[in-house]
């Protein structure tokens, strides 16, 4: 049974600790012919068909120069094996390192898009850019997912949830309520 918690005064510049989506991404690239990678964890799923999610990419990244100008990326989903790759890729910049090299990490030729999948992630998903109109103002990207790759198993990969403050949770205990559900909630 759910109590009643008792609540303080919070500071809403980190509102996102309870917030911040997961899992965390990997954001390949590739631009006049550099390929690059950054960490990311603020993106949402925006439609299912067609497939569209958003992700902010911040101005200073030089990700957000080679995707607004390639128009594409692919947006791995790494597990807690990869984790201190994870956090190397997002404290380090495409503009000084050549990421895949520094990290070792496998590029692996996309179908649509000429940005590379990451070999070592559970899931990539190839995006094209759909929308740019929130670009300018927010860094806000919406792309549209033109194919997805995804590992047979495990089922339930661990992902890591950035909270914050150098600090992950990861996914676990998997809870199912199905028949509760309205059936076209359900896909
Ligand atoms: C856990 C974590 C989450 C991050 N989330 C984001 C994000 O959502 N958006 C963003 O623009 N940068 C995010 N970053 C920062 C970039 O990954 C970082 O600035 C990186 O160095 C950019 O690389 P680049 O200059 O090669 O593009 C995150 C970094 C970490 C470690």
């Amino acid at each position: 049974v759910a109590k009643l918690p008792k609540k303080t005064d919070f500071p809403v510049s980190q509102v996102r600790r309870y917030l911040e989506p997961g899992p965390i991404v990997l954001v390949s690239s590739k631009w006049q012919g550099a390929t690059n990678i950054m960490t990311l964890g603020w993106h949402t799923v925006l439609a299912f068909s067609p497939s569209l999610i958003g992700l902010m990419i911040w101005s200073g990244n030089h990700s957000h120069l080679m995707i607004r100008e390639s128009r594409e990326c692919v947006v791995n989903v790494p597990t807690t094996a990869l984790t201190d790759t994870v956090v190397g890729i997002g404290n380090t910049t495409g503009a000084e390192i050549d990421k895949f090299s520094h990290f070792n990490l496998t590029t692996q030729h996309a179908h649509e898009v000429e940005a590379p999948l990451i070999g070592e992630c559970h899931a990539s998903f190839e995006c094209r850019l759909h929308d740019d109109a929130l670009v300018e103002r927010y860094n806000f990207f919406i792309f549209e997912v033109v194919k997805a790759h995804v590992a047979a198993s495990p089922k339930h990969p661990e992902t890591l949830h950035y909270t914050g403050d150098g600090v992950f949770m990861v996914s676990g205990k998997v809870i199912s309520r199905r028949s509760q559900f309205r059936p076209e909630m359900l896909d």
